[in-house]
């Protein structure tokens, strides 16, 4: 199944927990300089769309794009690996929580390098710098999450495919985004399957894995043992889950 495809049957309720999360929008719009025109590769429902400048969207799958908002910016069906448009025809192109869906993520860069003089992508750090170890969702509920990761490029391979810097991206404890590792301090919403169903990777790991997995939390937090192995968290404002920018 392609990744357009995997949207089209899991993207239905994708709105009603994805959104702008105001301070990690403010990093990416920054990141894009003073670009007046912008292209959103992978662009969904568009959360992370600058209100200020010229935007251009592109997104494969249906079922996404019928979810933007109306008045949102044009949106063309298409995919990263092969963006329909000139060379350099963008001052940026943007791609947010989306490069992990492509096919071949390295050309889908470089299309966003021919086509735009700037590129801003948010995206993971890889599986072995740690965050798979330090995020309790995945370390003590969820390890499948790493075969989901195996054969990705690593994160040097995709900076060094567009010459990027690599910027962390923290995540506020109550981030209002609600993607994989947002819920990292409020380990109750991912009881919640309204929540779950707005991201893939609890599609990915299938519903066995998913049905125990949430067992397993709920036993916890009931106990109380997750408060007791997470202590440490409740303190903090932000995390650093592995979440980057590639700025080239
Ligand atoms: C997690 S959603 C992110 C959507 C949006 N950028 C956001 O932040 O809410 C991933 C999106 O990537 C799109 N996608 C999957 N494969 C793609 C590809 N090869 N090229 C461009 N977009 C793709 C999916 O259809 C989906 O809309």
């Amino acid at each position: 199944m392609s990744s357009g495809q995997l949207y089209d049957t899991i993207g239905t309720t994708y709105a009603a927990t994805r959104r702008t999360e105001p301070r990690i929008a403010a990093q990416v719009w920054s990141a894009l300089g003073d670009a007046r025109t912008v292209l959103n590769v992978g662009a969904g429902t568009g959360s992370y769309e600058p209100p200020d400048r010229e935007v251009t969207a592109v997104e494969p799958s249906a079922v996404m794009r019928a979810q933007r908002p109306a008045g949102a910016a044009p949106c063309v069906a298409a995919t990263a690996e092969g963006l329909p448009f000139e060379d350099q025809s963008f001052d940026a192109a943007m791609a947010f929580a989306t490069v992990h869906h492509w096919r071949d993520p390295l050309a889908g860069l470089r299309e966003m390098q021919r086509v735009a003089r700037r590129v801003v992508v948010f995206t993971h750090d890889d599986p072995d710098a740690g965050w798979l170890r330090s995020f309790w969702l995945c370390r003590d509920y969820l390890p499948e999450v790493a075969c989901l990761l195996v054969g990705r490029p690593s994160m040097a391979a995709q900076a060094a495919a567009i010459g990027a810097r690599v910027e962390p991206v923290p995540i506020p404890w109550d981030c209002a985004d609600g993607f994989f590792e947002a819920y990292w301090r409020q380990p109750e919403a991912y009881l919640d399957e309204g929540v779950r169903r707005g991201v893939s990777v609890w599609a990915r790991v299938g519903p066995q894995a998913e049905q125990r997995a949430v067992r397993s939390l709920r036993d916890d937090l009931a106990s109380g043992r997750w408060a007791e192995r997470n202590r440490d968290l409740l303190a903090l404002e932000e995390a650093d889950l592995g979440l980057r920018l590639l700025i080239a």
